[in-house]
């Protein structure tokens, strides 16, 4: 039995490099970054959603995360580290605000196939 774990051993360090692809990290980030989802903001695609519907003085009113589907990695790294009324300040690395903004692209090339 413990020789067949330990034959099993390197197989299983082996495993850790590509245990997760660049594809399945990207979409951990966007769904689960360090605070507060994009995904409860700007749909599970980056299409946008209508975050909070409410009444004010003005009438009906709502509040919503813009489509960022065709937003460039530029746009994305000066949104994500800047302040915003509504959206959270994260402090993600460049190479982080890459791995969303390639999930997003790819994700929404699948879906137009
Ligand atoms: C609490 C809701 C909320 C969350 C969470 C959120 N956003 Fe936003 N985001 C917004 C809103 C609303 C705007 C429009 C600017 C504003 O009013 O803050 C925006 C703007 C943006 C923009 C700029 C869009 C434009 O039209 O220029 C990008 C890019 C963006 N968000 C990406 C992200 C990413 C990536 C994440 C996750 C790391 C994220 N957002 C998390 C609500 C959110």
């Amino acid at each position: 039995m413990a020789k067949r774990l330990l034959l099993l051993l390197p197989l299983l360090l082996g495993a850790d490099e590509d245990f997760i692809s660049h594809y399945e990290y990207g979409q951990m980030l966007y769904n689960n970054p360090r605070g507060v989802s994009c995904a409860q903001c700007h749909g599970k695609s980056g299409e946008g959603k209508v975050i909070v519907e409410y009444r004010d003085i003005h009438g009906k009113q709502k509040l919503q995360g813009p489509d960022i589907r065709h937003k460039s990695f530029e746009e994305m790294k000066k949104s994500i580290n800047s302040y915003h009324p509504v959206m959270p300040r994260y402090y993600l690395t460049d190479e982080e605000i890459k791995t969303i903004y390639d999930f997003i692209q790819k994700k929404n090339t699948e879906q137009s196939q």
